[in-house]
């Protein structure tokens, strides 16, 4: 197994600068947070735990933890540029509603966790994946 590339984010662009570039590159990038959220709030029950992974810079749990006040979300993602952007944008809220998990691609995620997850999000879209989607509909 080979083990995660700390700084390797597999997005073309740096961690700090992600966020501000992101919206214009990937139509529909906040849609896909959204419709995430909306997907989970139809649940029976809300979440205790909630893993995201390839978190990126955080952007999801950042939205979602407004929306889910019993919620603990654990963060996790191959690049700890990434998770250090995440770490920063989350720095207010309180520890005991996140937790960063070690840098970890999710195909060899290993770590043992606490408790099992209610819910896991993996939102890892590129515009390649985009057009490919799109010319398939
Ligand atoms: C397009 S960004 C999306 C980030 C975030 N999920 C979001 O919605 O903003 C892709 C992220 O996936 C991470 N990544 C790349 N390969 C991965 C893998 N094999 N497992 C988990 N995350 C991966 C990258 O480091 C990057 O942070």
């Amino acid at each position: 197994m080979t083990p995660a590339q700390p700084t390797q984010n597999y997005t073309i662009h740096l961690p700090e600068d992600y966020d501000a570039q992101i919206s214009g590159i990937l139509p529909y990038y906040s849609s896909f947070h959204q419709e995430t959220i909306n997907l989970v709030k139809s649940l029976p029950s809300r979440p205790k735990i909630w893993v995201d992974t390839g978190c990126g810079t955080g952007s999801l749990v950042s939205k979602a933890i407004e929306k889910f006040p019993d919620t603990k979300f654990l963060l996790v993602d191959p690049s700890e540029g990434m998770l250090d952007q995440a770490r920063k944008k989350m720095s207010l809220y309180p520890t005991g509603r996140l937790e960063f998990l070690t840098a970890s691609h999710t195909q060899e995620f290993s770590q043992k966790l606490e408790e099992k997850p209610d819910v896991i999000t993996a939102i890892r879209l590129t515009k390649a994946m985009l057009s490919y989607i799109f010319r398939a509909v």
